[in-house]
């Protein structure tokens, strides 16, 4: 299979996603995991202005590094740590995936953009670009929503109403990224999965998505995204 993510030199990625904005991807394996690669996204406004922010990981399944895999997610990060005991770990919705390791795994971790360039799709659009530039190796993509101004929620000590807030909140990510195909994962908290099928269908069914919400208006995906994955 052939595997975009494996080697050892960081790979970057560029591509214009939208009128003025573009979004660059660079690709790194962990120096700590090599099981792991991390991921690094900017959204560019004009040539120079970073107007937002992604981070993730690609779990390397299918070519695992030297530690266990359980020990590796939860040492790199506690978002990892948790996609392992939720999606990843015996009895789990992912489980089988893990143990048949035919393929990586794309963890979706961050994403943020400054207020003045929100609610115009940007956030799906820079998704849609990271699942298309990786769908080659990852079969699988998963993200846990959370609204990052929340980040106490989970502290038992907080208020009701701030927990409403979050929920609130953590509704509209939901609603949001189901747009672009994730749904819940079974017996998990709050995680979100979508399989990755080729490029085309990922474009041609976040298109379809577009075109049925409110508030969006689609923006044409360049056709440089769908070279770039090939
Ligand atoms: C998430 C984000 C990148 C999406 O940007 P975008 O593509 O421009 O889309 P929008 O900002 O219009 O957000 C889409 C929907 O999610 C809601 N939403 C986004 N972030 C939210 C948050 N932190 N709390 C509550 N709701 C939020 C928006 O209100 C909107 O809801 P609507 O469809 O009912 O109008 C951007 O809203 C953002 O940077 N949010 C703050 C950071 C954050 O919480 N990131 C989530 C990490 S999982």
């Amino acid at each position: 299979m052939s595997n975009t993510t494996s080697r050892a030199r960081p790979r970057c990625y560029e591509t214009a996603i939208a009128d003025g904005y573009s979004f660059r991807l660079l690709i790194r394996r962990n120096g700590d995991f090599s099981g792991i690669s991390d991921l690094f996204g900017t959204l560019l406004f004009g040539q120079q202005e970073v107007v937002g922010v992604f981070t993730g990981a690609i779990v390397h399944l299918a070519e695992p590094g030297e530690e266990p895999l359980a020990y590796a997610m939860d040492s790199h990060s506690s978002g990892l740590g948790d996609c392992y005991g939720e999606l990843l770990m015996e009895g789990k919705c992912l489980d089988e995936y893990a143990q048949l390791g035919d393929s990586d795994l794309l963890h979706l971790e961050r994403l943020r953009i400054l207020k003045p360039h929100r609610g115009r799709g940007l956030g799906n659009l820079v998704l849609a670009s990271v699942l298309v530039l990786l769908c080659r190796s990852c079969e699988v993509a998963v993200l846990k929503p959370f609204p990052l101004q929340c980040s106490g929620a989970l502290d038992p000590m907080a208020s009701p109403e701030f927990r409403a807030k979050f929920e609130r909140g953590r509704g509209k990510l939901v609603r949001c990224y189901s747009r672009i195909g994730f749904e819940s994962a079974p017996k998990s908290e709050g995680w979100l999965f979508r399989y990755l099928e080729s490029p085309e269908s990922i474009l041609g069914r976040t298109r379809s998505q577009w075109n049925r919400s409110r508030t969006i208006r689609m923006p044409e995906i360049p056709e440089e995204l769908e070279k770039l994955a090939n």
